[in-house]
């Protein structure tokens, strides 16, 4: 069957996805009965979680979808029926951008800052999944639209509205292990390749449009299991490794609590590059100017791949003897959550996390819902008092430590935020300069074991030859 087929038989093909374009450039409006009416472009796998988490507040409309495989687009369809529904985004904003009032980019990377451009340049607000952007000028050039346009953003790291991570923030602000010096992070998880491109093509599969799938970037032939879904996390051209990808969730929380700008220095220790496939492991150590919570200046190592993060005395948990080893797979979130804080008590390192390391001591924040600790003289110190006040103080709402509980607060302060009702937590102006770091990392992959050395001010490393990394060349498509 080919396309043409495909989508006549799914019905999509009948609704004039690829109509002329008529209006573009058109002003954001209000809804007549004051619902914010979104848009959603990419509405598969976390475009879908996305979808159910914006429309499930009673003040959303949802009007338009987009998505360049149809079989998303019509599984999203059937629970918006009336939305209309499109392949290309540029269409959607060419046919209705009069009809929208905020727009949701749940692409894969490579597409979040064309998209939400667009959508920005139509006025629209955006709720834009992580990271940011793909590369470091998109996300300085989405931080700008935004500002000067006055639109309401958020990026998408929900954990960040998230019990645990708030109260990270304010027990770390509030000093409980004094002044800190040093954050190690760490993910085992993989989105690294260190194979070579594979060779030959297989046919497109005839719900996806592979040329609106490409995009902006780099024309490469369709293979299957190398791109779509999901997989183009692990290649240069369209995502950011396991550092874009679990770094920005993971980072977020001593990004915030420490008020951190861009780094100075950064140095990454993998493989050599082979122009496809980000490395399988990372050792990134970043040193970022001092803030009032920090020492002079801070520094900041990030392990990611199988087998991190390496041992090192900052990471030894108090009775860590154990042999025992959670088994990561086939849990659900809460089960997991509750077999990890079991396993930390007989001193395992969760699976993914971070440490904070302090004048006064250590703070261990897994990943997550589940409680900061602090770790001190080798041993836990009780903080539930201090829990207690800043919780009472900053009126910090309960955990329900059930994730699907949780997630929609960040969606739902993004749309009561386009309803003039509250402010993002995560803006571009914050996202921008927390992908930007996170960006930074990921090019300092091109030079194993070197020491780059970033200029944020004039937006260059003082290596020029990292520099052609921190933009791409659009490709027409
Ligand atoms: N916040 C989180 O916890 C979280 C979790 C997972 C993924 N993500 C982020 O969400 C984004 C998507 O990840 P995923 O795992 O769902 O990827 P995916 O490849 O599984 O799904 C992407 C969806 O977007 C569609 N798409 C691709 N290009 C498009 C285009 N040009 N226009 C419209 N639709 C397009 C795909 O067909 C698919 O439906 C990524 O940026 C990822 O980092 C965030």
């Amino acid at each position: 069957m080919n396309k043409r087929d495909f989508l006549k038989k799914s019905g999509i093909g009948a609704l004039g996805l690829m109509a002329a374009p008529s209006v573009l450039h058109a002003k954001s409006t209000t809804s007549p009965d004051g619902k914010l009416r979104t848009a959603h472009i990419g509405v598969g796998n976390m475009g879908a979680e996305d979808l159910r988490d914006i429309s499930s507040h009673a003040q959303v409309e949802v009007v338009a979808l987009c998505d360049v495989d149809a079989i998303n687009l019509s599984a999203a369809r059937k629970l918006h029926p009336k939305a209309r529904v499109f392949f290309d985004y540029r269409v959607l904003f060419e046919e209705m951008a009069d009809e929208i009032d905020a727009v949701i980019v749940s692409t894969p990377d490579h597409t979040h800052a064309p998209a939400s451009l667009l959508a920005m340049e139509n006025n629209k607000h955006v709720y834009c999944q992580k990271p940011l952007t793909h590369y470091v000028s998109e996300s300085r050039a989405m931080n700008t639209m935004a500002k000067e346009k006055g639109l309401i953003t958020q990026m998408g790291i929900q954990v960040h509205s998230f019990y645990d991570y708030m109260l990270a923030t304010l027990l770390i602000q509030d000093g409980i292990i004094g002044k800190v010096h040093t954050v190690h992070a760490w993910s085992p998880k993989n989105w690294g390749y260190d194979g070579a491109p594979p060779e030959g093509e297989d046919e497109v599969p005839p719900q996806v449009d592979w040329n609106l799938w490409l995009g902006t970037s780099a024309k490469r032939p369709y293979k299957e299991g190398y791109y779509h879904p999901g997989n183009w996390r692990k290649l240069v051209d369209y995502g950011c490794g396991t550092l874009g990808d679990m770094g920005v969730h993971i980072f977020d929380t001593p990004y915030n609590a420490l008020n951190l700008d861009v780094p100075m220095t950064i140095k990454n220790e993998c493989r050599a590059p082979n122009g496809y496939g980000f490395p399988v492991n990372n050792t990134v150590t970043y040193e970022f100017p001092g803030t009032k919570y920090t020492g002079k200046t801070l520094k900041w190592i990030w392990y990611d791949g199988p087998g991190m993060p390496k041992t090192h005395e900052d990471l030894i948990l108090p009775g860590a003897k154990t042999t025992k080893k959670v088994d990561h797979k086939a849990q659900s979130m809460e089960e997991l959550t509750s077999l990890e804080a079991k396993a930390m008590e007989e001193g395992q390192l969760p699976e993914q996390g971070a440490m904070f390391i302090g004048t006064k001591g250590r703070l261990l924040l897994p990943h997550f819902m589940q409680l900061p600790r602090k770790i001190k003289n080798g041993k836990y110190v009780d903080i539930s008092k201090d829990i207690e006040r800043l919780t009472e103080k900053y009126n910090l709402s309960e955990p329900s430590r059930n994730y699907a509980a949780d997630a929609p607060k960040h969606y739902h302060q993004f749309v009561d935020a386009c309803l003039g009702k509250d402010k993002c937590s995560a803006p571009f102006s914050y996202a921008a300069r927390l992908t930007e770091t996170i960006l930074l990392g990921v090019i300092a992959g091109r030079f194993p074991n070197q020491t780059l050395h970033w200029d944020a001010e004039n937006a260059k490393f003082a290596e020029e030859e990292a520099n052609q990394y921190l933009a791409g060349d659009y490709r027409d498509f």
